[in-house]
């Protein structure tokens, strides 16, 4: 049984042929959104069969993409560990605070989610060339699973990117272009090859499946926790596309009936070197604009400009959520504390949702009945230089 219907565009509410390939909408240029019979699904599955099923996001399938499962690709990805943060707790002087574990991902992040889902539908859909813009952790995550798929892959990354990136592509037998500039830079280079040769764009919610891996988050995050919700997540941004995922998630599955209407206040979270969507929210915008000068530590939040950036405000406005920016320096001070009280060797992104938490709880944002769940990205290993 497959339940995807077709693609809807998430700005014009145009809708697309599920079986064509397509990257943003034609008409507005804003991310296609996969849509499914929900009523269907929702005769087809519930969570006591899918508490049955094995550990990685393909539990979730009547919810994902893919049509055949021949086509599913699997390194392991999802079904992350979600637990107390019981030494981090005592520290803070908090005592419901949770970390969603993203390291133990394949290639060490949660890039392996969306990467996962849109590689395995690319090869369904007949796709013959991959090619990816990165800040390093989403090309690790495409090499692999193309790799996988036996399909070609393309990666675009700013030249100052950390050696283990190139290294783990390169060995992962991806094609390494690095590009002078930010990663909004390395996707200009990268789309004047793609019509050349015939490439596919991966980019982040400029093809509508990526998105659906990332949404496994909010499906396992609600699962781990008793098909029930948090009060606040603390997500580390730069093109937001878990946050957005997640959001689109809690959705489908009020419709589903799995979940009440409650929802969790979500937070993006930005270094101050690089917080358009801090400024938007604060401005009460309802775009960004983009960002100069980008500068941070986290190279994954070094996004100038996302192309969901109305999307991400939207969610954080519904959930009545907040946009915070924090300082590098405190992220690496939050890098050490997480690894010291909970033994996580955690990436800067991963890190910052504490730096963030500690100002919330400051602030009285966040108050001591509230559960707080802290995304932990990916892992530190690639990002040893930091240390030196
Ligand atoms: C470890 C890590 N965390 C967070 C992010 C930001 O993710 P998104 O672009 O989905 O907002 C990235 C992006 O590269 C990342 O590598
Ligand atoms: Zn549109």
């Amino acid at each position: 049984m497959n339940f995807l219907t077709h693609l809807e565009c998430s700005r014009c509410g145009k809708e697309f042929d599920i079986d064509k390939v397509w990257n943003l909408c034609p008409e507005c240029e804003k991310p296609l959104f996969a849509r499914y019979d929900l009523k269907a699904v929702s005769r087809a599955v519930n969570p006591e069969i899918i508490f049955k099923r094995m550990p990685n996001l393909w539990r979730y399938s009547e919810l994902l993409p893919v049509r055949s499962a021949k086509n599913r690709l699997s390194l392991g990805e999802g079904f992350t560990p979600l637990f107390k943060a019981t030494n981090l707790g005592k520290i803070l002087n908090f005592d419901n605070l949770f970390i969603k574990d993203e390291s133990l991902n394949p290639t060490s992040s949660f890039k392996a989610r969306g990467l996962g889902v849109a590689v395995s539908r690319a090869r369904e859909l007949g796709i013959t060339a991959l090619s990816i813009p990165s800040a390093g952790n989403a090309a690790g995550a495409m090499s692999a699973y193309a790799a996988k798929a036996k399909i070609p892959a393309f990666v675009f990354m700013p030249r100052d990117v950390p050696k283990p990136f190139i290294v783990e592509c390169q060995l992962l037998g991806a094609q390494v272009t690095l590009v002078d500039g930010l990663i909004s830079d390395a996707g200009k280079f990268a789309k004047k090859e793609l019509i050349k040769h015939n490439r596919f764009d991966m980019s982040t919610l400029k093809e509508p499946y990526r998105l659906e891996g990332k949404k496994t988050m909010g499906y396992e995050i609600a699962e781990q926790l008793g098909w029930e919700l948090p009060d606040v997540i603390i997500y580390p941004t730069g093109g937001g596309t878990g946050l957005i995922g997640m959001w689109k998630a809690f959705d489908e599955m009020e419709k589903l009936g799995w979940i009440s209407n409650k929802r969790p206040r979500m937070v993006c979270v930005q270094s101050k070197g690089c917080a358009p969507i801090v400024r938007a929210f604060r401005n009460g915008s309802e775009f960004a604009q983009p960002w100069d000068n980008a500068q941070t530590i986290a190279d994954g939040l070094r996004v100038p400009a996302a192309v969901g950036d109305f999307l991400i405000l939207q969610a954080l406005r519904e959930s009545n959520g907040i946009a915070i920016d924090v300082c590098d320096k405190e992220i690496l001070k939050s890098v050490e504390i997480i690894g010291h009280a909970e033994g996580l060797f955690l990436s800067p992104e991963a890190a910052a949702p504490l730096t963030a938490f500690q100002q919330l709880q400051e602030s009285g944002w966040i108050n001591d009945k509230d559960k707080v769940l802290l995304f932990a990205t990916g892992g530190g290993l690639k990002y040893t230089h930091l240390w030196s």
